[in-house]
């Protein structure tokens, strides 16, 4: 059986590619895979430690393709994946995700005549200035496989023309990850003590919050960023706040002088955390605030209410069904969640269908019958 070439460039991406590595090795018979990764993301914290923590196997290669522009980024991948097809002659490249190097490998399968399968398909924000947005309806267009975490999914696909037959409902790998990871989880006392940092924030009465920021739209501009890092100065007065900041985030920081916002009494920063190490704060957060949609299902998952800094999700079913909550920027909205928090008033929400660790296993059964037919 020739292999499936299974591509990873993003943090999330590795996220959700290692049950489905697991799961693909344990299918009876195991389905051959190679794993390549593009090296969008290259930092340790953000990459070679994350392989290790989520028990990922070594890739066969990585492309090293770096930072630069969207533009760039995606013609770099596109580049430096293309020989990779005639190397291992790949049944199907699988993608997952909405990252740069989702689209860009997709692309070049597709115009080389390979078979694409992506994974978490049909999600949309209708926001088309987002990366992410224009990632996700291209790499589903180009899809012969299209795997689906939602309901809302696959309305979404039959809207762009996509034939039903071609979308698997079977669940969120992210959850599968969630559930495998919970066991190992840091303990939240001991990440803070490891980076030097307030370990007796978490002795406060209230709990504390956990907030992530990292979309081009809230940390790229200097008077958005400030306004927000303001604000949440405030949340900090009435829950204590650990706020994990990513590169882009950090380098915007910098960037704008405005580190010494993050002086506050009640707020502690650290720098990108591995992934057992966030599962362990955000499991244990009375709260999350953030802009990621990793930690949008992680939360409803693990029913930590959830604050989402941006005006759409891609993900509705986590707040129609789980404990999101659209915010945006807006400080009244913020500031009433956190006070409903407070006061026991939090989203508590259901586990959405297909959230329970077995998302990877259906993905591969279909897989497997589905190259059986090709
Ligand atoms: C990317 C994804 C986003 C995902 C996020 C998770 C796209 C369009 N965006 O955003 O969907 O939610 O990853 O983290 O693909 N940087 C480093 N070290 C790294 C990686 C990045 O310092 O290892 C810095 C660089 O300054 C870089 C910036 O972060 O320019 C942005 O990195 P990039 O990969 O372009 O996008 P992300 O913001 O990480």
């Amino acid at each position: 059986m020739k292999p499936v070439l299974c591509v990873v460039g993003a943090r999330p991406n590795f996220i959700k590619m290692a049950p489905i590595l697991r799961a693909m090795a344990a299918h009876d018979p195991p389905l051959p895979a190679v794993l390549v990764h593009t090296g969008q993301h290259y930092d340790h914290a953000m990459s070679d430690r994350l392989f290790t923590a989520l028990g990922l196997p070594q890739p066969v290669t990585n492309l090293e393709v770096g930072s630069a522009s969207h533009t760039q980024q995606t013609a770099e991948v596109m580049r430096r994946f293309e020989p990779l097809l005639d190397t291992h002659q790949p049944s199907a490249v699988l993608v997952v995700g909405d990252v740069n190097s989702t689209l860009a490998c997709a692309l070049v399968a597709r115009q080389r005549g390979v078979p694409v399968l992506h994974v978490e398909s049909g999600l949309r924000s209708f926001e088309r200035s987002m990366p992410e947005e224009l990632n996700r309806v291209l790499t589903d267009q180009m899809a012969d496989r299209l795997y689906t975490t939602e309901h809302s999914a696959a309305d979404n696909l039959a809207r762009e023309g996509i034939a039903p037959e071609r979308v698997q409902f079977v669940g969120n790998v992210m959850i599968d990850s969630v559930v495998h990871g919970l066991v190992s989880a840091s303990e939240a006392r001991q990440t803070l003590r490891q980076w030097g940092a307030n370990a007796t924030l978490l002795d406060a009465p209230q709990g504390f919050a956990v907030l992530t920021l990292h979309r081009p739209g809230n940390v790229d501009d200097a008077d958005t960023l400030r306004a927000l890092l303001q604000l949440m100065g405030e949340v900090a007065e009435q829950l204590p706040l650990l706020f994990v900041t990513h590169p882009r985030t950090r380098a915007s920081i910098r960037r704008y002088g405005l580190a010494g916002l993050l002086k506050h009494p009640r707020m502690v920063t650290l720098p990108p955390q591995d992934y057992l190490e966030m599962l362990g704060l955000v499991a244990h957060a009375r709260l999350v605030l953030t802009d990621s949609g990793g930690l949008q299902e992680e939360t409803t998952a693990l029913g930590v209410p959830c604050l989402t800094l941006r005006d759409s999700t891609e993900r509705p079913v986590t707040v129609e069904q789980g404990t999101n909550t659209l915010v945006g920027r807006d400080r009244e909205a913020i500031l009433r969640g956190v006070q409903a928090v407070l006061e026991g008033r939090g989203k508590c929400g259901k586990v959405p269908e297909g959230w329970d660790g077995h998302a990877a296993e259906r993905i591969v059964a279909d897989l497997y019958q589905w190259l059986q037919a090709a």
